[in-house]
């Protein structure tokens, strides 16, 4: 839709068509939010603080072309969030043997690029993103890095939709905020590579060759020499704050926060960090060489 049509996102109302409502069906459930729900052509998610700054990021990658997102509909007539429906399949959790393709690892990397491109210029106005909670980002800027890119940061199997062996979607927008491409997309190779202690397999996973994987991620996305020099010590940078977040979240919010971090993410976040840790050296190698 062009811009200038457009209802303003805080506005926008979405009227059900006749026996839509009737057309219910769950969606897999993820770690946090619950109660999202497929009716009809569309998706309804609980209204969030961060509702309408993603809004209007949707309007936008629409404007911009990229094809993969949701659009934002609206709110239906129970306060919901209305979203189209991606057609398509993602993984589950854990995630199938199908998702170990290194074709759709690279189909993820270039969709992770088209919409990192896709989001350049995005300056949310109207709806600000709600601060990130405590603590802040300890990651250390870098004065190479794209500032103020608006990204998704939460590119995982389960938000990725897949269509004929591709990455051809992504949805679940809850965590999008200012960050940088090159930290949206290790966080993005992070988790499809995925980088994990060998003992934090996902069953089925054990003989997958995580430096070759992300070799094929590298490749696909196009991080330059210089980012492929910089993973190991940003994905530790990385690891350290999310560790510090899931444990501030736990406590803080409760919830699925809660039921995580009683279900160990944070050994395993740990683990990441000491395995990223030894390995340093290696991974170097096997992006540059
Ligand atoms: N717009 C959409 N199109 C197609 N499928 C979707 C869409 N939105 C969600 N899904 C499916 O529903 C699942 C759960 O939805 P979503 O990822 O939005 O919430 P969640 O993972 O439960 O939330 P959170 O990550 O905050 O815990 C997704 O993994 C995906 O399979
Ligand atoms: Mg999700």
């Amino acid at each position: 839709m062009s811009p200038a049509r457009r209802v303003p996102v805080d506005s926008r109302v979405y009227t059900p068509a006749p026996g839509e409502e009737s057309d219910v069906e769950p969606m897999p459930a993820g770690d946090v939010t619950d109660g999202v729900v497929r009716v009809g052509g569309t998706v309804r998610r609980p209204h969030q603080p961060q509702s309408l700054a993603v809004a209007e990021y949707l309007d936008w990658l629409e404007d911009a072309g990229f094809e993969g997102s949701p659009r934002f509909l609206g709110r239906d007539p129970r306060g919901r969030d209305v979203l189209t429906f991606v057609p398509g399949q993602c993984a589950g959790s854990p995630p199938e043997a199908w998702a170990q393709s290194g074709d759709l690892l690279a189909s993820v990397a270039r969709l992770v690029r088209r919409l990192h491109t896709a989001s350049a210029g995005f300056v949310p106005r109207a709806h600000p993103f709600p601060p990130r909670p405590f603590p802040r980002s300890p990651v250390r800027p870098n004065p190479t890095d794209a500032a103020g890119l608006i990204c998704h940061l939460d590119i995982t199997p389960q938000n990725v939709v897949v269509r004929d062996g591709r990455a051809t979607g992504v949805v679940d927008f809850d965590l999008a905020g200012p960050a940088t491409a090159f930290h949206d997309s290790l966080n993005t190779a992070m988790h499809w590579v995925p980088l994990r202690d060998p003992a934090d397999a996902w069953p089925g996973w054990e003989d997958q060759d995580p430096f070759r994987r992300l070799r094929i991620f590298a490749d696909a996305y196009g991080w330059t020499e210089e980012e492929r020099r910089r993973v190991p010590g940003a994905g530790i940078d990385a690891a350290a704050l999310s560790y510090e977040r899931m444990r501030h979240n736990a406590a803080t919010l409760g919830g699925g926060w809660a039921r995580m971090w009683d279900d160990g993410v944070g050994g395993l976040i740990r683990r990441r960090q000491d395995w990223l840790a030894a390995n340093a050296g290696p991974l170097v190698t096997a992006l540059t060489t």
